[in-house]
């Protein structure tokens, strides 16, 4: 290869950032193990009077108006309260979900996609997330789900365990890198 051309990938290899993003996936055919509700928290699907309370848990990532048009749609929002409000939530789509610019993930019929969990930190790591998630499985497969899937960054370590732990196995490994941290170029399967 010209020294040239080289020296230039060498230079935009050094500029890119790049994340690992791991697509995971559980057959709800298995045994799906629930666990206790949590003490004073109740559970219900979120409503889209919901939807500011939710969006404001995790800092707006979305328009209210977007997941209000998501929920007309199909997608389902189950949730847990108590007397101060919302306190964690987990959102499921039906219908392929748009991942990055160059990556729109694609569902089967009877797959569903885990979009987020959530579980406000003053009830981190009392099972909430167990709990919430398995509930949230028992659910979609009441309603004819045959897999739910996941995705997550390699890094997001509490997030991976809880899926681990409920029987989410890694289908797939994506990369997804940045030039410049600006431009992202297509993920590649690892
Ligand atoms: C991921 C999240 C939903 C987990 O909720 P949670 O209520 O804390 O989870 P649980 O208490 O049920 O714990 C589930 C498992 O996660 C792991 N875990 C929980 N807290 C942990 C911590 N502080 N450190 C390491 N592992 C931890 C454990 O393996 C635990 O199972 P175990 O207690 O039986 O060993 C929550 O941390 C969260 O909302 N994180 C921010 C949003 C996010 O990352 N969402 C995931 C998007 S894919």
């Amino acid at each position: 290869m010209a020294p040239f051309r080289e020296s230039i990938r060498r230079i935009a290899r050094k500029m890119e950032t790049c994340e690992e993003w791991i697509e995971l996936e559980r057959d709800l055919r298995e045994p799906i193990a629930v666990g206790s509700a949590p003490p004073g928290l109740a559970l219900r699907w979120a409503e889209k009077r919901d939807l500011f309370a939710i969006n404001a848990l995790e800092g707006f990532v979305k328009e209210t108006d977007f997941m209000a048009a998501a929920l007309d749609r199909g997608d389902r929002c189950l949730l847990l309260e108590d007397e101060d409000g919302i306190q964690a939530f987990a959102w499921v789509t039906f219908t392929d979900f748009k991942l990055a610019l160059w990556y729109t993930l694609s569902l089967a019929p009877g797959e569903c996609y885990l979009v987020y969990i959530f579980v406000h930190p003053y009830f981190a790591g009392q099972g909430v997330g167990t709990y919430l998630l398995g509930r949230l499985m028992t659910e979609m497969r009441d309603l004819g789900a045959i897999r739910m899937i996941s995705g997550m960054y390699r890094n997001w370590e509490v997030s991976f365990r809880l899926h681990s732990k409920m029987g989410f196995r890694i289908r797939r490994t994506l990369s997804q890198c940045r030039l410049l941290n600006i431009f992202p170029t297509p993920p590649r399967a690892i």
